[in-house]
């Protein structure tokens, strides 16, 4: 029992060292409770009741061959500072029938509230064992608690049999294939951004790889995900439920490869965070605006306001949420994810103060901060 005792005390007083009271290191170990790195990434904060929950990633550690202990994590923390692992949200299912099985890949969970059918609702990006990244699945599960279990749906890939809204009858008439262009030319860019890969996957449904959620002021939600060989992303609206798609959906910054998206409003505003694609090389962070979800969105550039190098590569992070702390006050913290690929469990959380600067959200680094200090 003293053995017991000790041993939570020592973990407390550890991840007070590390993460201080209120303070975040980005970069650093980040223990939990119990004294091990959090183990969510690519995740998501949600505030229910009280608490934050941390859903995320929860990645097989370096030498665990036991693959069935695979899925999404969720923590929970009063302050976003001590966070007590609440165990795994989603996890495999031992059964080779299911496209869930041992093996298979859960990238970004997010996790959302539905008012109107008090249950919570999770999406993900799946992918199938032994198929590296070809299926391009995004999954989706849902549970009456927020902590889980959650209870695993399906997994498809959106919008088969329907065009985008913002898309022209021209484009959906174009003749052009694959098989007509060599990949990467200025041609090929073209046919691209006149939806070359909207109309290949039209009726098998459109791809679903990098993703998040956003609940819109109206109360709809929207599934964010980047399609079409992560060249353009698709905002596509979810059924009042959130367990499906309507088939309504927008193209994105078409033909501009974008992943990672982390979308926030603020200044009556809709402000986006993603990156470029380089597998788990960070890369400049971009930063897009919009008047409205289903709007125009325009790339304005670089958020980071660092160093040349640190620009580059986002202070060695890619964009995976925005915390809204403080709506009102316009208030964000961005969260990302510095990725070890060779121990993905290891990948380390760059979370920073989101800052201002003519009305315009930016990123700064900083060794330590204090997270009650911004509120
Ligand atoms: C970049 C994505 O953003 C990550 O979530 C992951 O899918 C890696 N690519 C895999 O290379």
């Amino acid at each position: 029992m003293t053995k017991i005792f000790t041993t939570i005390l020592i973990s407390m007083v550890m991840s007070m060292i590390v993460h201080g009271q209120g303070s975040i290191k980005p970069g650093e170990l980040w223990p939990d409770s119990e004294g091990k790195h959090i183990n969510a990434h690519g995740g998501a904060i949600i505030m229910h009741k009280g608490t934050w929950y941390w859903f995320g990633e929860s990645r097989l550690p370096r030498g665990e061959q036991d693959r069935t202990r695979y899925g999404v994590g969720c923590y929970s923390s009063k302050d976003l500072v001590s966070w007590k692992n609440e165990g795994l949200a989603l996890r495999v299912i031992n059964d080779t029938s299911s496209l869930l099985q041992p093996g298979c890949v859960v990238e970004r969970p997010k996790v959302i509230f539905n008012r109107k059918t008090g249950k919570f609702v999770m999406w993900f990006h799946h992918e199938l064992r032994g198929q590296g990244y070809r299926a391009a699945l995004t999954g989706v599960a849902v549970s009456d608690n927020i902590k889980g279990p959650y209870r695993y749906i399906r997994s498809l890939r959106p919008n088969a049999g329907v065009w985008p809204v913002n898309f022209t009858n021209e484009q959906k008439n174009y003749s052009v294939t694959e098989k007509d262009l060599k990949s990467w030319t200025e041609e090929w860019k073209q046919a691209v951004r006149d939806g070359l890969f909207v109309r290949r996957d039209f009726e098998g449904g459109q791809m679903a790889r990098d993703m998040t959620l956003f609940i819109d002021v109206d109360g709809t939600a929207w599934h964010i995900h980047s399609a079409e060989e992560n060249m353009t992303l698709h905002f596509s609206e979810l059924t009042p439920d959130f367990l499906d798609f309507t088939g309504v959906y927008y193209r994105v910054l078409p033909g501009e490869s974008n992943e990672a998206p982390a979308i926030f409003r603020a200044k009556g505003k809709y402000f986006m965070f993603s990156s470029g694609t380089t597998g788990w090389k960070p890369n400049p962070g971009r930063l897009s605006v919009s008047d409205a979800i289903s709007g125009e969105w325009k790339a304005t550039g670089n958020p980071c306001r660092g160093s040349e190098e640190e620009n580059k590569i986002t202070f060695g992070s890619q964009s995976t949420f925005v915390i809204p702390l403080n709506q009102k006050k316009d208030i964000f913290v961005y969260m990302g994810d510095r990725w070890n690929p060779q121990n993905l469990a290891d990948s380390r959380h760059i979370w920073l103060p989101v800052e201002w600067e003519n009305e315009m959200p930016l990123i700064r680094w900083h060794d330590e901060w204090d997270i009650k200090g911004i509120k």
